[in-house]
């Protein structure tokens, strides 16, 4: 394997009496795409936060491209190519899809006010260039022809695919999805599949958590699972589904 992008070491994050997260472990490269899947209440979504810098761990480390980041702002983290969607879809619901994903663009390709009032020269080829690479990746999610609606008056696929375009907008190494095909009728999640290869094949590391089994075994080279808060298996899909841990505790028979 290629050097790790994202390195996650012993990570715990409690809650009160509550472990959410225990010891947690995790490495991913570049251009590879690990699956993180487990019960309700296991510990995915925290684990995401913990890495993404919305909360801060208890106890372990987080390295990116061999620096460490267990201290820095989320801000920092999206600056040094960490790029997260969540669960719950997020969005301003008057912007337009372009607007919002020229959103994600500024918190990478920050102008300065003064620049935009008086809407300088380079200001205008900035903000031209931005305009153009929103277009691309509202392109490249299959949303173009909608790029001037209302993020609000999109299908709920599309407002997941829309998270997913203003998270890649900041140009990440890594890009973190926390449950990107909820909701997804069977098509939908296949184009969805078929876009998480497209990211991968452009370089970016991908972690994702999903409870759609079909999904994370197509796309996932490598998946670890999470019970209260543990990793319980970390290998390829064939070895996961096959473990006996892991089918007594999530996969069950159903899956
Ligand atoms: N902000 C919080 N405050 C207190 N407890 C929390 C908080 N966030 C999560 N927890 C608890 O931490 C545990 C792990 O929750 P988490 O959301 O990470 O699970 P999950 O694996 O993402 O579950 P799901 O599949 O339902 O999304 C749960 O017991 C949850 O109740
Ligand atoms: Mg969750």
């Amino acid at each position: 394997m290629t050097e790790p992008l994202l390195v996650v070491r012993e990570l715990d994050k409690n809650f009160g009496g509550v472990q959410a997260v225990k010891g947690l472990s995790l490495e991913i490269a570049a251009g590879e795409i690990v699956g993180l899947i487990g019960p309700n209440g296991s510990g995915k979504s925290t684990s995401v936060n913990l890495i993404s810098g919305t909360m801060r761990a208890t106890r372990g480390q987080i390295l990116l491209g061999g620096r460490d980041i267990s201290t820095a702002t989320i801000g920092q983290r999206v600056a040094l190519g960490l790029a997260r969607t969540f669960q719950t879809t997020s969005l301003f619901p008057e912007f337009s899809l372009l607007d919002q994903v020229l959103l994600g663009a500024h918190t990478r390709f920050d102008t300065k006010a003064a620049q935009a009032i008086f809407r300088t020269k380079s200001y205008r080829q900035e903000d031209a260039a931005q305009r153009e690479r929103a277009a691309d990746l509202l392109e490249f999610m299959g949303l173009l022809s909608v790029a001037h609606a209302p993020a609000s008056a999109i299908s709920s696929a599309q407002q997941r695919l829309l998270m997913v375009a203003t998270a890649l907008a900041t140009e990440p190494r890594v890009l973190l999805l926390d449950e990107p095909a909820a909701g997804m009728v069977a098509k939908e999640r296949a184009e969805l599949s078929e876009i998480i290869l497209r990211i991968r094949d452009r370089g970016v590391a991908v972690l994702v958590i999903e409870h759609h089994m079909g999904l994370i075994m197509e796309v996932c080279q490598r998946i670890a699972v999470l019970n209260f808060g543990q990793k319980i298996a970390d290998g390829t899909p064939s070895q996961v589904r096959a473990d006996p841990a892991v089918i007594d505790a999530y996969l069950g028979t159903e899956h």
